[in-house]
């Protein structure tokens, strides 16, 4: 799935929507060398009399050569940091970024927006313990497409007022009303893409998906074309939610930090934002990033999708150590359609048809159905233009890779190979399915041994996965190649087939000429894991309402189930800490926790100068003279480390401490999961407490020989015999290159 599509949900469709948007980008640049730059100031000074928006103008003002502050400025950030956006041309922006009160300068990038058994699938069932006053009281932030307001999810049914401290404006546009669930919209303008936008009604389905996914409703009878039914519902049902368009057929930077400016400044309990860019960007670079920092100055912890450029390691563009990162996995509840061949065999494709054939039609192979205008490769690949539409009626088309819809227009169905992506059905938009490379080939022999092969395709069903849950493929994997002590992706959850709420506006297949209109759509992607997560945030908080982002953090990635590396190469390079776990997570015994001198220290640490830091985070006095502390002993829950030895021989000693949130008068013993490659030592191995909140120190000593190009991993598990607080440990030494 290319650049700036969405989900995972038809990823060969993304293909096109990356074409269409970068040539309207060409456009805009073409017509004008201006390009849209972030100009970026930290934190909004503590002076009652600045004005931001006259600062921004004035600085403008004294760059600018030959058009108007009006027709440069596009937004002023001004409610939770300092800053604008603007478009400027290379001189300009030479000039502005020389500024001392600039901290740094990024152009405006497109990034890329990346259900319900899912709960059960995670242990959080209907009738979970629940604090419905405190739930209630929960304002889920969500950074998107928008949403489709007169969704069920949406529904006001049963809410009191919002909270008290809610200080957002429903600022959806025309036609567009909030309620007690819905009590927040607001829009941007994709300022690159020459397209207006006047609504914060989602017409992708993205942006409604992810909301109900995190806090929508409960609403019973949701079906998908029969193929799955039951209660669609999001994590905290109770929760309040308030959406901030960023995305109209793209993401650009300028409006996502818009919408945190807004979010932070509106009172939002947790962010999720399913968005991001194809690969990781310096932590003052990295507009979501930045946005969560000044998040967590409020307390607000912000959930982020890892992406969907797996499996190649260090693909995750989600890195900075505040933000909780969500990779994504398969649920029990597995979408197959069958496939019979005329000689009685059964094969079983990886894809959501939605149709029913009733009989079977005549297989052909997209090289011999040709029109004569393409390359051999591309007809058995069936590239859309090669196809003879006349000769394909009534057939089913065979290709070696995924069709486009526009392929099979004329054909009456398609079987396909579906290469490395057969973990993640999608939905198709005529009867389709989509098999192993194997059993690929297992119809080509078929194909190849009679002149009257013919098959039928079957109406999708759903199978029970035992295997579950086992990350996607698509799932965007660690190291984190900005620093490789952090563990990316912190966490993994449902992301593949979930269903959610969707737009009536919107195609369930994303294809154009799919005519079909759904409420409640099936989708896939890590856009679709983060809000669980989100869920899951704000289902601890409103049992700990007083808890720091990084607590909470910490209690999910604690207390997430343990996932099976064997099914997994990556570990938890691609998982994390483990699959989440929202019930266990609201009494995780023990928490790593940092404060936000501990963030501003970890800065320290990986180089970051002081200068640079208090420009970017404002009224902390920075302390990196007095401290420094290595990236590795940053109080993460987590202990990464690469290996840099030629002979793969390492020694390693991490520093961390514990808050005891369990019982007052506690003992904990620590153990480490084996590893037969791996010396572990603790250093005490016991651990006290007498009251709550009372904070302990420890030393963690790995040693050990590993060889280039494997993971190898373990964990350190504190126990009270009630509690069982688990963190891993990875140690890891890339194939030199
Ligand atoms: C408002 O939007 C809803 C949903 O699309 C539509 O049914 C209704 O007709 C619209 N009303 C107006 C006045 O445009
Ligand atoms: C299969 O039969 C159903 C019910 O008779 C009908 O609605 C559907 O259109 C048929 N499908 C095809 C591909 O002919
Ligand atoms: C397309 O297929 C039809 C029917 O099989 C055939 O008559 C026609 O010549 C083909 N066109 C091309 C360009 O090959
Ligand atoms: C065939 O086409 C696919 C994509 O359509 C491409 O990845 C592959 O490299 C091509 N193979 C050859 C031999 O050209
Ligand atoms: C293929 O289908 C399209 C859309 O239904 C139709 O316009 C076109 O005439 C068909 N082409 C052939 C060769 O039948
Ligand atoms: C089918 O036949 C073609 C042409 O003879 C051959 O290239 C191909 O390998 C065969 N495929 C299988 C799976 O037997
Ligand atoms: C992990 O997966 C492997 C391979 O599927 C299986 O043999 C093994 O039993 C699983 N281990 C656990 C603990 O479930
Ligand atoms: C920063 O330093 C000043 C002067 O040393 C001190 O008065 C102030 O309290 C400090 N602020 C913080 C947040 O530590
Ligand atoms: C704390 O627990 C220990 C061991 O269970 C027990 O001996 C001791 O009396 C307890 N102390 C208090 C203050 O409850
Ligand atoms: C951890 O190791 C440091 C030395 O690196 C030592 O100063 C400290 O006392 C140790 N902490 C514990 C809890 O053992």
């Amino acid at each position: 799935m290319a650049k700036y599509g969405y989900s995972l949900m038809f990823y060969r469709l993304m293909i096109s929507i990356f074409i269409l948007s970068s040539s309207l980008r060409c456009k805009a640049i073409d017509n004008d060398d201006r390009k849209v730059y972030i100009v970026y100031m930290g934190s909004l000074p503590d002076d009652a009399l600045y004005s931001p928006t006259a600062n921004h103008i004035s600085l403008l003002q004294g760059v600018l050569q030959g058009s108007s502050v009006e027709n440069s400025l596009i937004t002023s950030y001004k409610r939770s940091f300092n800053g604008f956006a603007a478009k400027l041309t290379d001189t300009e922006r030479q000039r502005i970024a020389e500024m001392k009160e600039v901290v740094s300068v990024f152009p405006s990038r497109n990034l890329k927006l990346q259900t319900t058994r899912s709960w059960d699938f995670i242990g959080l069932h209907q009738k979970a313990k629940r604090n419905p006053t405190a739930e209630s009281n929960i304002i889920v932030g969500v950074i998107d497409s928008g949403v489709w307001p007169e969704s069920d999810s949406f529904s006001d049914k049963g809410f009191g007022p919002p909270p008290k401290k809610w200080k957002g404006v429903c600022s959806g546009g025309d036609n567009f009303t909030c309620n007690n669930k819905l009590i927040g919209a607001r829009f941007y303008q994709q300022s690159l893409i020459k397209k207006t936008t006047t609504t914060a009604r989602d017409t992708e389905g993205h942006g409604s998906h992810t909301a109900s996914t995190a806090a929508g409703n409960i609403v019973n009878g949701v079906t998908f074309f029969g193929i799955v039914r039951g209660a669609a519902r999001g994590g905290v049902p109770s929760a309040r939610i308030a959406v901030y368009k960023a995305c109209d057929g793209g993401c650009f930077s300028a409006s996502i930090l818009a919408a945190f400016d807004d979010a932070i400044a509106d009172g939002v309990d947790i962010i999720t934002i399913s968005i991001g860019a194809d690969s990781p960007l310096e932590y003052d670079q990295d507009p979501i990033a930045i946005g969560a920092f000044h998040g967590l100055k409020r307390g607000i912890l912000t959930i982020n999708s890892a992406g969907n450029s797996g499996s190649s390691l260090g693909s995750v563009s989600s890195v900075a150590p505040w933000m909780m990162t969500v990779a994504a996995s398969s649920t029990d509840r597995r979408i197959i359609d069958k496939v019979v061949l005329g000689n009685g065999k059964t094969l079983i494709g990886n894809t959501v048809n939605t149709f029913t054939m009733n009989q079977s039609f005549p297989l052909v192979y997209g090289k011999d159905v040709t029109n004569g205008v393409c390359v051999e490769n591309d007809t058995r690949s069936c590239v859309e233009l090669c196809i003879n539409q006349t000769a394909v009626k009534g057939k089913i088309l065979l290709c070696d890779r995924p069709p486009l819809a526009e392929a099979l227009t004329n054909a009456t169905g398609s079987i396909y190979n579906k290469l490395v992506s057969s973990d993640t059905p999608f939905v198709e938009a005529a009867p389709t399915s989509g098999l192993t490379p194997e059993d690929y080939t297992t119809v080509q022999t078929y194909f190849n041994s009679t002149k009257n092969a013919h098959a039928n395709i079957l109406k999708s069903e759903v199978i029970t996965d035992s295997a579950a849950p086992r990350v996607a493929s698509f799932s965007s994997r660690g190291p984190n190649l900005i620093t490789r002590e952090i563990l990316k992706p912190d966490i993994t959850a449902p992301g593949i087939d979930i269903l959610a709420a969707f737009s009536p506006l919107a195609s369930p297949s994303s294809f154009s000429g799919d005519l079909r209109r759904v409420k409640y759509n099936i989708v896939s992607g890590t856009s679709m894991s983060c809000p669980h997560v989100a869920g899951a945030a704000a289902y601890v908080k409103s049992f700990h309402p007083d808890w720091s982002p990084s607590a909470i953090k910490s209690s999910l990635m604690t207390t997430a189930w343990v996932m099976n590396s064997t099914q997994s190469f990556d570990s938890e390079f691609g998982y994390g800490a483990g699959h989440v776990n929202p019930v266990k997570a609201i009494d995780p015994g023990l928490v790593y926790e940092n404060s936000q001198e501990d963030y501003i220290n970890f800065l320290c640490g990986i180089g970051y100068t002081e200068d640079r830091i208090r420009l970017i985070y404002g009224e902390y006095n920075s302390t990196c003279h007095k401290v420094s502390v290595e990236p590795k002993n940053f109080n993460y829950p987590a202990f990464v480390h690469q290996v840099v030895e030629d002979d793969g021989s390492f020694s390693v000693d991490y520093k961390r401490r514990v808050k005891n949130v369990g019982l007052a008068n506690s003992t904990y013993k620590a153990k480490f999961s084996p590893n037969s490659k791996l010396e572990m030592k603790v250093e005490p191995e016991v651990l006290s407490f007498k009251f709550l909140n009372e904070e302990k120190a420890f030393n963690v000593t790995v040693t050990g020989v590993v060889e280039s190009g494997t993971i190898q991993s373990s964990s350190i598990i504190w126990s009270d015999g009630t509690h069982s607080v688990r963190t891993p440990i990875v140690i890891f030494k890339p194939i030199p290159s």
